[in-house]
């Protein structure tokens, strides 16, 4: 029997999703709720979005959907999974509880202390006058975290002190992200090193690791300028050896989704989790409890095996039973460069018609995935600041690198802009 699928969200990540579930030989109708101009063409849209959690539940019961795959982690912290579940719909994607892991600052780094996962040293505040004090009598430059989601935005690196002491003020005083997201404050130890992204599908007591992979979070090349959601990425992250990987299951996931089971907020869905090459080891910096955007993208380019009877079992708590052939990878690594609208990570203009998506698909191994796209009048339109992520697969990193960004220069689109740097670090160790 084919099975309906409902992806929900709008960016690169759920593109990548409708287009890899499409593939699956148990697909049936594979909508994207909203989703862009990409999904429209590699599944069906529904002119709807996951906040509205009734219209999207009375959707699943009347168009027979065996599985709904969140994307967004705002969706999952408002209990998007949960109120499906209640009317006996399938989901990918962990509980409200569950997603605190994310949702919450504070609650993700007591969990990591109690469970023993290196992360840096930390405390947490309520009050900026006991912050302040704390951050003034360090020796070390600190981080100082918003609890709450602020759209990515609430995390202050800061160089000295003072910076330190303004951070807690933009974010507790004058609540810059939000006054629910600034009541509590993490402040931690800043660390140095090479990030890297693992993600895991987690489900029961089973942890499958994904590919490591490499995200490019500042705007410009040489990771200058401010931060943004993601600008390119690659996988394999040749730094994620063999031995990392093995470091991670047992040292990042085992503890965390056993601490979570125990506390009765099992953990099922895709785990991410962002660490920190240090000098001292590997530290977490954070969990996420959804796919990375544009993690997503390269991962599953590389993917070969059935998303959807991956997904499926996660959701069904088979994961365990599948068996070792269930995942294969493409050896070829992928990279993925994001395409920009003007302004962004800023302010951004109105909506521009984008040129040459039609020569850029027509190149062997290239996917362009969408994500601020629409499909407007004549043409597909742009519509928010990541508005592509060009994505493609080569014999080796340096040639899947210069196979994404020639489909890259065949796209055009007023104000568009990009790194051209996405790889290189990778390559600059060869
Ligand atoms: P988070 O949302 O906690 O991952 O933080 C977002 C970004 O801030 C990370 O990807 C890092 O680049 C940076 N960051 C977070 N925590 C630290 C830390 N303790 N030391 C240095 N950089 C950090
Ligand atoms: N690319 C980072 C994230 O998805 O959070």
């Amino acid at each position: 029997m084919k099975i309906n699928v409902v992806v929900v969200g709008k960016g690169g990540r759920e593109h990548a999703l409708v287009w890899k579930l499409s593939q699956s030989p148990q697909a049936g109708t594979i909508y994207c709720c909203p989703g862009n101009a990409g999904t429209a063409k590699d599944g069906v849209n529904v002119p709807f979005d996951g906040t509205d959690f009734e219209r999207l539940g009375r959707f699943c019961l009347k168009e027979n959907v065996g599985l709904v795959v969140i994307g967004p982690e705002d969706l999952l912290a408002l209990g998007l999974s949960d109120y499906l579940r209640e009317r006996g719909i399938l989901v990918f994607g962990p509980t409200k509880d569950a997603a605190r892991i994310e949702s919450s600052k504070v609650f993700s780094k007591n969990l990591m202390r109690h469970a023993d996962v290196p992360t840096a040293d930390f405390r947490v505040f309520d009050h900026p006058s006991s912050a302040h004090t704390y951050v003034g009598s360090r020796d070390y430059p600190v981080v100082v975290k918003a609890d709450g989601l602020a759209a990515g935005k609430g995390v202050v690196v800061c160089k000295d002190i003072p910076e330190g002491l303004k951070a807690v003020e933009r974010i507790m005083i004058d609540e810059e992200f939000g006054r629910v997201a600034g009541k509590q404050i993490v402040v931690e130890k800043k660390l140095d090193g090479e990030e890297v992204s693992m993600l895991a599908l987690v489900s029961g007591r089973t942890i499958l690791a994904l590919p490591p992979t490499q995200d490019h979070k500042a705007v410009f090349d040489g990771d200058t300028g401010p931060n943004t959601g993601g600008m390119g990425t690659y996988c394999p992250a040749p730094i994620g050896t063999p031995e990392l990987i093995l470091e991670a299951e047992e040292s990042v996931f085992v503890p965390i989704v056993h601490a979570m089971k125990r506390s009765r907020n099992p953990f099922s869905g895709v785990l991410f989790a962002g660490l920190m090459l240090t000098k001292q080891g590997t530290k977490v910096l954070e969990y996420n409890c959804r796919f990375g955007d544009p993690e997503t993208q390269v991962i599953l380019m590389r993917l070969k095996s059935d998303l959807l009877e991956l997904l499926l079992a996660v959701a069904q708590e088979r994961l365990g039973e599948l068996p070792d052939d269930a995942v294969i990878w493409d050896p070829r690594p992928a990279v993925c460069v994001v395409m920009c609208s003007a302004g962004y990570p800023g302010k951004l203009e109105g909506s521009k018609p984008i040129s040459g998506l039609e020569a850029a698909a027509l190149l062997p191994d290239v996917k362009v995935f969408h994500a601020g796209t629409k499909v407007g009048v004549k043409r597909i339109e742009t519509d928010g600041g990541r508005v592509l992520g060009v994505t493609a697969l080569g014999n080796t990193l340096a040639e899947a690198k210069m196979k994404a960004y020639e489909a890259v220069k065949l796209i055009t689109f007023q104000g568009a802009h990009y790194r051209t740097d996405i790889a290189d670090k990778a390559l600059r160790k060869k």
